[in-house]
C-alpha cells in the first residue's frame, strides 16, 4: 500500500471510491475532501466504522480542508456537479472547470508529487485543466473514462454471448462522450475475434449502447449519474499504480504526437505503474477507427478552446 490517497469530492463517485480504496487497503490513509460541511467527515467516519467488519486497516478521514491531504501519493478528483437528465457532459464545462481549477491549485501546494486521476466531467477537458493548473508532467495526470466505457462494453458483450465478463478483452478509446471509439478489431473472447461470434447488427447495437451507457443510467436515476462502475474504474487505475502492475488500460492521456495528435487528452492504451503513465501504446487501427478517433479528438478540442482557465 502507499501512505496516502486523497479523493476530492465526497459525493456518489468520491465516497464510493474512498470506500473501495480502503477495502482494498491500497493506502494507509484515505482522505476524502469536500466543500460540503460535515459530509466528508460523516461519510468517512461511517466508512471507517465498517473496517472491523470488512477487515481492513486503512484509515478513512473526511475533511473540508487540504491540510490532511498533504503529501498524498495519488489524488482522485471527483469534485463537481454531475449530469442531470437531458444534460450533456459539455453542459458541465465551465462550472466544473472552476471547481477543478480551485482543487488543482490546492493539490499543487499540498501534494506536489502526487499522481492525479481525474474523474470530473467533461473528462478530457477537466484533465487538461488539472494539467495546466498544476503544471505536473503528463506521467502524473491521467483521466478515467476508458476503463469505465470498456467495462460497459464488456458487460454488454458478455450478456449477449452468454459468457463470463472475464473472458471479454476489449478497449474503448477516444474522448469520453458519444464519439468514443470501441475497437472492434481488438475485441476478443479469450482470443477469438468477436466478429466470429456475433453478427454485425448485434455488435453495432452493443457499440451504440456503450456510447450511451452513461445516459442510460442518468435516465434511470433522474437525479444523478453512475457511480458504482465509475468508482470501480478509478480504483482499478489506482491499484495498477500502487501495486506497480504495469497494466495496459485505456486512459485519457496527454498526447505528444501519438496517434498523429498532440496537445490534448484522449483515451489511448496506457501502461500504468508506480510512476503513473509509463507508456502510451500505439496500436494499428483500421481506417474507420482512425477516422473515428480523429472525430472524437475534434469533439474534445472544441470545449477545450471554450474553457476559461
Ligand atoms: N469520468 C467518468 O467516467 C465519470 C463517471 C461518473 C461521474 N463522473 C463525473 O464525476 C463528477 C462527480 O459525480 P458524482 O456523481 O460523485 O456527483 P455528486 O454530486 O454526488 O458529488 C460531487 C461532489 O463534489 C463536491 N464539490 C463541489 N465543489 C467542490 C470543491 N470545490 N471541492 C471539493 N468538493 C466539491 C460536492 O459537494 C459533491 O459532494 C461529476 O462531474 C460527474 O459528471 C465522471
Amino acid at each position: 500500500m502507499v501512505n496516502k490517497i486523497t479523493v476530492v469530492g465526497a459525493g456518489n463517485v468520491g465516497a464510493t471510491t474512498a470506500q473501495r480504496l480502503a477495502e482494498k487497503e491500497l493506502a494507509r490513509t484515505v482522505v476524502m475532501v469536500d466543500v460540503a460541511d460535515g459530509i466528508p467527515q460523516g461519510k468517512g467516519l461511517d466508512q471507517w466504522e465498517s473496517a472491523p467488519i470488512e477487515g481492513f486497516d486503512s484509515r478513512i478521514v473526511g475533511t473540508n480542508g487540504y491540510e490532511e491531504t498533504a503529501g498524498s501519493d495519488i489524488v482522485v478528483i471527483t469534485a463537481g456537479i454531475a449530469r442531470k437528465p437531458g444534460m450533456s457532459r459539455d453542459d458541465l464545462l465551465n462550472t466544473n472547470a472552476g471547481i477543478v481549477k480551485q482543487v488543482s491549485e490546492q493539490i499543487k501546494k499540498t501534494s506536489p508529487n502526487a499522481i492525479l486521476i481525474i474523474v470530473s466531467n467533461p473528462l478530457d477537458v477537466m484533465s487538461y485543466v488539472a494539467k495546466e493548473v498544476t503544471g505536473f508532467p503528463r506521467e502524473r495526470v491521467l483521466g478515467m473514462a476508458g476503463v469505465l466505457d470498456t467495462a460497459r462494453y464488456r458487460s454488454f458483450l458478455a450478456e449477449a454471448l452468454d459468457v463470463s465478463v472475464r473472458d471479454i478483452q476489449a478497449m474503448v478509446l477516444g474522448g469520453h462522450g458519444d464519439t468514443m471509439v470501441p475497437l472492434i478489431s481488438y475485441t476478443t473472447v479469450s482470443g477469438i475475434p468477436v466478429t466470429q461470434l456475433i453478427d454485425k447488427a448485434k455488435l453495432d447495437a452493443i457499440v451504440d449502447r456503450t456510447r450511451n451507457g452513461g445516459a442510460e443510467i442518468v435516465k434511470f436515476l433522474k437525479t444523478g449519474s453512475a457511480y458504482y462502475a465509475p468508482s470501480s474504474a478509478a480504483v482499478q487505475m489506482c491499484e495498477a499504480i500502487v501495486l506497480d502492475q504495469k497494466r495496459i488500460l485505456p486512459c485519457a492521456a496527454w498526447l505528444e504526437g501519438e496517434y498523429g495528435m498532440k496537445d490534448l487528452f484522449l483515451g489511448v492504451p496506457c501502461k500504468l505503474g508506480r510512476n503513473g503513465l509509463e507508456q502510451i501504446l500505439e496500436v494499428t487501427l483500421t481506417d474507420a477507427e482512425t477516422a473515428e478517433l480523429a472525430k472524437s479528438a475534434e469533439a474534445v478540442r472544441e470545449p477545450m478552446r471554450a474553457v476559461k482557465l
